[in-house]
């Protein structure tokens, strides 16, 4: 309330007084009435209240209220400090990611024909997700996570099928398609295979994932990747294309001397040991990914998650075209620093860089980049 409309609640003026003692009184009556009405009630609640202990103490039931206090699955130590493995890496971490293979950021060719036929078997195994950090994943076979780049042009049909080669129920969930998903996303059963077609429509970056229950776990896990659909009116030449898939991992270990599993209380606190693109920390730091000078790059980035967003950034220049939410049958943003790839969401950002040298692009949500998700772009040599 601001200082102005106080008058309107200003004591009435001393001419009025005797009305206001009348009404005062009258209000006053009333008060005591209700007062004594509500302690009353309160006086009986008590009573009952009372009688309830004593009859579930009687009957060794407890009390509604202290059922929690006695079940054991009931966890009260979710307050306890989650330890953290961030960062910890083994002594020859430099040499370990100078030996470790990027993953390969480049966006594959489109199918030729109208019908793209993507097969993925998902399998239990241990990645790396840092130098020297190995995690048990639920991923996918000859690629780990993320998945395999799925890339298909507007108007043609994407046949998918999946394998399930783990060891508990699994599915897949396109957010590319238009799709009844209690239908084509349902779990498929360990030794199972299912397959579901859908029509790439919509043009854009979108993730894929699965979406068996509880999904922090599976993605949390490494079951998510990228499909790219292009639109119909392509889009402005760009000489290198990257994808980047962006995520976290939440360790029950270091993962040094043995492999991590999943802690589900940090994936529910959102406090990562790691972030990564394509599932490896920092692997582009040391692996830059490359271009020529005066070349257009165009990256496409999904944030995997499973809960954090990207605020996707290219350190010494400004994205020329900025496609945010992978809307690209719209008008791109021109000349935009960091945009945000949200959860579940995707971009598509084009540089052009002229000067030679190191780029990193990063989330620019700094944790991410201490945890890393970081890698550098080498403009070098001439075009
Ligand atoms: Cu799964
Ligand atoms: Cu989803």
């Amino acid at each position: 309330m601001t200082a102005r409309s106080a008058p309107a609640y200003r004591r009435p003026a001393d001419s009025d007084s005797g009305a206001f003692f009348k009404v005062a009184a009258i209000l006053l009556g009333l008060l005591v009435s209700v007062v004594g009405f509500f302690a009353l009630m309160m006086w009986a609640d008590a009573r009952e209240a009372r009688d309830d202990t004593a009859a579930a103490q009687a009957s060794g039931r407890a009390p509604a209220q202290d059922a929690a206090a006695l079940d054991p699955a009931v966890d009260h130590n979710v307050a306890l400090p989650l330890d953290s493995f961030a960062g910890v890496v083994p002594e020859n971490a430099q040499q370990l990611a100078e030996a470790h293979k990027a993953t390969d950021a480049a966006l594959p060719p489109v199918p030729a024909g109208d019908l793209v036929k993507v097969e993925m078997t998902l399998k239990d195994m241990v990645v790396e997700v840092a130098p020297g950090v190995k995690y048990n994943t639920w991923a996918f076979d000859g690629h780990g996570a993320p998945g395999p780049i799925v890339h298909a042009r507007e108007g043609q049909t994407v046949e998918m099928t999946l394998v399930n080669g783990g060891a508990i129920p699994h599915s897949i969930d396109f957010h590319a398609a238009r799709i009844a998903p209690d239908v084509a996303f349902r779990d498929i059963d360990p030794g199972e295979s299912f397959t579901f077609r859908f029509k790439a429509d919509d043009p854009g970056v979108f993730m894929y994932h699965c979406g068996t229950k509880p999904v922090l776990a599976h993605i949390a896990n490494g079951m998510y990747g990228a499909i790219v659909v292009d639109p119909a009116k392509p889009l402005p030449q760009a000489d290198r294309e990257y994808v980047l898939v962006a995520s976290e991992w939440y360790l029950d270990g270091a993962g040094i001397d043995a492999p991590a599993s999943l802690n589900m209380d940090k994936a529910r606190a959102m406090a990562p040991d790691w972030t990564t693109f394509n599932g490896y920390a920092n692997q582009y730091v040391t692996h830059p990914l490359t271009a020529k000078p005066g070349e257009t790059v165009r990256f496409y980035v999904v944030a995997a998650g499973p809960t954090l967003d990207t605020d996707f950034h290219v350190v010494g220049t400004i994205f020329d075209r900025a496609w945010v939410n992978a809307a690209v049958t719209n008008a791109p943003q021109n000349g935009v620093q960091t945009v945000l790839v949200p959860a579940g969401g995707g971009g598509v950002f084009d540089v052009k860089i002229d000067e030679p040298g190191l780029y990193p692009f990063v989330s620019h949500a700094f944790a991410h980049v201490d945890l890393g998700q970081v890698g550098l772009l080498e403009v070098a040599g001439t075009k």
